[in-house]
């Protein structure tokens, strides 16, 4: 039988999982962040953010979180591990969002997952975005996204965007803009 000349549509399970950007200025940066507050999905997601000191992950939360409305001075949660903030409803979404920004650098005590209630936080509705994951060990539930954060020589930013949950793969198919030349 002679092979199918057109290449069939790939499953679901098959679909990119990957993403990769590249900002040169923080205003890039902030232009992704927009792009990422506009996706219904990313209101229920959980978006880890992984890089050196200085990567610009504390900057991509702030954009992002402005992006989505969130008013006043949105402070790093470094010594506080988590900063709870509320973004206003919208058109397309009636309720106000529940956001949590977690730092866990500082994070040494296990115990404190459990204590301060970071379980029902990750359980309950709302965005969650997360600097220093691997600092929280295996306690973290997996993301949906998870974006890598590296400085070029010449001061840009690359990014990788990696979806791990059907959730992440909506938010990535959704996000249409260049990829890195
Ligand atoms: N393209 C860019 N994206 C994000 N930050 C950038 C970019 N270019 C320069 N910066 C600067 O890099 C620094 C990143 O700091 P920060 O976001 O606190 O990093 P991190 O949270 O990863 O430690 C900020 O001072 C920011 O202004
Ligand atoms: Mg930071």
């Amino acid at each position: 039988m002679p092979a199918p000349s057109a290449t069939p549509p790939s499953p679901p399970s098959q679909q990119p999982h990957t993403l990769t950007r590249c900002w040169p200025s923080e205003a890039d940066t902030q232009a992704f962040a927009q792009q990422l507050a506009q996706l219904p999905a990313i209101r229920r997601a959980t978006l880890t953010l992984h890089g050196d000191l200085g990567a610009g992950k504390t900057t991509l939360v702030r954009h992002l979180l402005r992006a989505l409305g969130v008013p006043g001075r949105i402070k790093s949660p470094t010594y506080a591990v988590v900063e709870p903030h509320q973004a206003p409803a919208t058109d397309g979404a009636q309720a106000p969002l529940d956001i949590w920004h977690f730092d866990f650098y500082r994070f040494d005590d296990p115990r404190e997952w459990e204590d301060a209630g970071f379980r029902d936080l990750f359980a309950s509705p709302g965005l969650k975005v997360v600097e220093w994951p691997e600092k929280a060990g295996n306690t973290l539930p997996t993301p949906d996204l998870s974006l890598h954060l590296s400085t070029a020589a010449d001061d840009s930013r690359l990014a990788r965007l990696e979806a791990h949950t059907a959730l992440g793969r909506e938010c990535l198919a959704a996000l249409a803009a260049p990829e890195c030349p």
